[in-house]
């Protein structure tokens, strides 16, 4: 089986591509990224020598290299997207290009080629928020409701991608899961910033008072949800992804995190809300139900991974988080 992997060095892809070439030797795969800000080539080094792997710098916007590689192809697995809210707050245009003609231009040549499956891997943010219960949860039948220019374009891209299954016939699957965490994410995102801050001695910025919900799962378990759907999923399906706890409260994310670390509050720093901050949380029932997948890590072991992993890596991390608090800096002066 060949594989198109889009998006391959960011967080996720990244993930998935180790985790895909270690259970599926006899598979061949080509992962097309091009290198934004968010990807770090350092995230795939141990699988550059892999035979079975290649590298192509490019922009899944660009028909011409989408042609050359989709011919090729059995299975299109596609992260690549521009993926963070406050980014797509600041400017929203690049979403738009990515995240919706990026998809379009994926599907186009997809179709053309008959290719044996797309699969796109969204997010719950589509959804639009929940409330402010933890009890209430997203599944595959609640209407979309998008609050950012993120999500506005997952969703569109959603609605690309099912169009694309109705109209021309292309076996598609869609994931939208939660929020992940875990090795290799960029320190712009909750997590790894919270964690690369106290490692700097820095406090953790936390949005309004800390009161949003957002569901966590470990990126291994998102990566197996993703594989066990392209192995055993419907076509034409959606599965909802997400972890074990459901919605958490940012600020009992944040004291878990702090009480690793051996830290009290006095390192929570309130600083001022993102416009139209949502709260979400999953029911994965269906997955798991009609495919047997479940997540494996708890919050609290997958934390922990995390925390170690980030305290190990430092030469990984260290230039995105010049940059990514270069942004927030940035940010904090047009809000002002
Ligand atoms: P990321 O921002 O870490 O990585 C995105 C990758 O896509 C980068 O390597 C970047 O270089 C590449 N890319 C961006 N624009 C491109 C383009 N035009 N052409 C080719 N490559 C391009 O993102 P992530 O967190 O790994 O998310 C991957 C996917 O999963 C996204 O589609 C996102 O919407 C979805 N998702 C993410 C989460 C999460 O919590 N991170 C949760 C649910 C769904
Ligand atoms: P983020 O990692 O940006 O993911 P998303 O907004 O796509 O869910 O943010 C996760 C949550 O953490 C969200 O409720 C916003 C909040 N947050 C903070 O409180 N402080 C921060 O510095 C960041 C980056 C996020």
């Amino acid at each position: 089986m060949n594989l198109l992997v889009t998006g391959g060095l960011g967080f996720i892809g990244s993930n998935f591509i180790r985790l895909w070439l270690s259970r599926h030797p006899d598979c061949r795969l080509v992962n097309l990224d091009n290198l934004t800000y968010a990807a770090n080539p350092d995230s795939l080094k141990d699988v550059q020598s892999n035979p079975n792997y290649r590298f192509v710098k490019g922009d899944i916007c660009d028909d011409k290299i989408v042609q050359q590689l989709m011919p090729s192809t059995d299975f299109v697995v596609h992260f690549a997207a521009e993926s963070h809210v406050d980014r797509s707050i600041n400017d929203p245009y690049l979403f738009v290009k990515t995240n919706v003609l990026g998809t379009y231009i994926l599907l186009k040549s997809a179709s053309k080629n008959q290719i044996k499956r797309f699969h796109h891997v969204s997010t719950d943010e589509v959804f639009g928020s929940i409330g402010t219960e933890s009890k209430n949860q997203f599944s595959e039948s609640t209407p979309y409701d998008p609050s950012s220019p993120y999500s506005a374009s997952k969703a569109a891209s959603d609605h690309f991608v099912r169009s694309f299954g109705k109209t021309f016939g292309l076996p598609i699957t869609i994931t939208n899961c939660s929020n992940n965490y875990g090795p290799y994410q960029h320190p712009e995102k909750f997590i790894p910033r919270m964690i690369t801050n106290l490692i700097d001695g820095h406090k953790i910025p936390v949005y309004g008072q800390g009161l949003n919900l957002r569901d966590w799962l470990y990126v291994e378990d998102h990566c197996l949800a993703i594989e066990t759907v392209l192995l055993k999923g419907k076509v034409g399906e959606t599965y909802c992804v997400g972890g074990l706890k459901g919605g958490t409260r940012n600020i009992d994310l944040v004291k878990q995190v702090l009480s690793i670390f051996g830290l009290d509050d006095s390192w929570i720093e309130y600083v001022a809300d993102r416009p139209a901050h949502d709260n979400y949380s999953v029911d994965w029932s269906k997955i798991k139900t009609e495919l047997g997948w479940e997540p494996k890590f708890t919050l609290e072991s997958g934390l922990k991974a995390t925390v170690d992993w980030y305290r190990s890596n430092e030469t990984w991390w260290r230039l995105a988080k010049k940059e990514a608090e270069e942004f927030y800096t940035k940010l904090k002066a047009l809000s002002v």
